[in-house]
């Protein structure tokens, strides 16, 4: 469920109409519904209560200041890969105490900035960060928390790229490994054991390997809160979302008419099905999800600049690229497209929905049935609230995009279009190349 609706022919989030946001900001723009993010926040909890639950959110989906300020006024706290997230979440107001550190490259820099703000724990991922935490800790006189990143070798049934949890990825200890590797650290004077990770992967449609790793990583769990007293278990993120049916997919009646076998993942069902497996292991328990929090909540705003009649082929050529949002070019991921102005007279339009970019891997969408759409009107990229904005680049000399925020009536600009000054502000021409 979600806050994108048409209002008679308009596409709007929440009570905004989003040509508005699109003629007063410019395109492309990022617009994301504060409700719709409230709501997913508020569902996965309730989804999960009875356990004593804490919801870090990956923040690699969406780091706008704004959004984590959100979060944060919600209850949560964070899931962060770097020293820049760290200090993301202090500049929002978030809470580093609640707060957990993962990555498998944490630098001594960024070890020492978390713990000097207090971090909940760092997710380790092999046995030199242990030792390299250690070493860190012992400098500042303190004991660093840590969970092991345990590896539960369970196939998610994602995209190779954002698959984890297999033992041929670069993620984690395999569970075989992960009793010496906790033996290994508890002799280390200045680690702290504090808990157990695992994360299989991102985008998962299906409860199956969600209960399938909780259900093999659990007995091993249950090992280490007799033997080190550790108090919470983090099962990680990855819970997938609509991207197909994305628009139709806001509404309660779209959701009461799927067939019960084929019925997308919802926060309730993922309750459901994990609360009884984790209660009984009396363990705070925490989340990671990303994508889940955001990805619904968002969409990317873009103008078409021609259609273009190719030779048994049309291109909509639109002023968003690859750069703006670049999943579709890198897991061939599907983001439905939708006018924001909609005209159920209008002939169809068969296209492949194409960026300015100079390579054909720019493109959106291939042989893309659409309503048809002329020079200067707009249309909406759904889905696209993570791993939109924060995965951008500026190939092409082109400036990051807009980010907006709606609630209720209400938007505000939350992160302005960047300049062409601002793009190189710190690139100079040497010298030797201006005498
Ligand atoms: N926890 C850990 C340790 C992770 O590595 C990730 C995501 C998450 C949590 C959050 O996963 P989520 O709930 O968002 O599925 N750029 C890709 C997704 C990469 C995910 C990386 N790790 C995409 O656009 O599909």
């Amino acid at each position: 469920m979600h806050h994108f609706h048409y209002a008679g022919s308009n596409l709007q989030c929440e009570n905004v109409d989003l040509a508005e946001i699109a003629r007063l900001y410019g395109t492309p723009t990022y617009v994301y519904s504060a409700a719709t993010m409230a709501d997913n926040y508020n569902r996965l909890a309730s989804g999960l209560k009875g356990l004593d639950l804490q919801i870090c959110y990956a923040m690699k989906a969406n780091s706008s200041l704004a959004i984590l300020r959100h979060f944060a006024n919600l209850g949560a706290g964070f899931d962060l890969v770097s020293g820049g997230e760290v200090r993301r979440v202090l500049a929002a107001g978030g809470d580093i105490k609640r707060s957990v550190f993962a990555g498998v490259g944490k630098t001594e820099a960024e070890i020492e900035l978390a713990l000097k703000n207090d971090i909940f724990a760092f997710h380790v991922e092999s046995e030199p960060e242990i030792a390299r935490i250690n070493h860190v800790a012992g400098k500042l006189g303190v004991k660093a928390p840590i969970a092991i990143r345990i590896n539960p070798d369970v196939d998610a049934h994602t995209h190779a790229k954002i698959t984890t949890g297999k033992s041929d990825n670069k993620f984690g200890i395999p569970l075989a490994h992960a009793a010496a590797a906790y033996e290994a650290a508890a002799r280390f004077p200045h680690i702290q054991i504090k808990g157990a990770q695992m994360h299989i992967g991102s985008q998962l449609t299906s409860l199956a390997p969600f209960v399938e790793a909780v259900k093999k990583v659990a007995p091993f769990v249950t090992d280490l809160k007799a033997k080190y007293g550790i108090t919470y278990w983090s099962i990680g993120g990855g819970i997938g979302i609509i991207y197909k049916d994305a628009l139709a997919s806001g509404s309660p009646e779209w959701w009461s008419a799927q067939p019960a076998d084929t019925r997308p993942l919802t926060p309730e069902a993922y309750g459901e099905a994990l609360t009884p497996l984790l209660a009984p292991l009396g363990l705070k328990i925490v989340l990671e999800p990303g994508r889940y929090m955001v990805g619904n909540a968002g969409v990317l705003l873009s103008r078409v600049e021609y259609l273009k009649r190719g030779k048994g082929k049309n291109f909509l050529i639109v002023d968003a690229a690859m750069n703006d949002l670049v999943r579709p070019a890198m897991y061939d991921s599907f983001h439905e497209i939708v006018p924001l102005h909609r005209d159920t007279e209008r002939p169809a339009l068969v296209a492949d929905v194409v960026g300015p970019v100079c390579e054909s891997g720019d493109c959106f969408a291939k042989d893309r049935p659409l309503q048809s759409v002329g020079e200067g009107e707009y249309i909406a990229f759904m889905s696209a609230g993570a791993y939109g904005y924060t995965m951008s680049s500026r190939y092409n000399t082109r400036n990051m995009a807009a980010e907006v925020l709606v609630q209720g009536g209400a938007s505000d600009l939350i992160n302005a279009r960047e300049t062409f000054e601002q793009q190189i502000q710190n690139e100079k021409l040497p010298a030797f190349l201006t005498k």
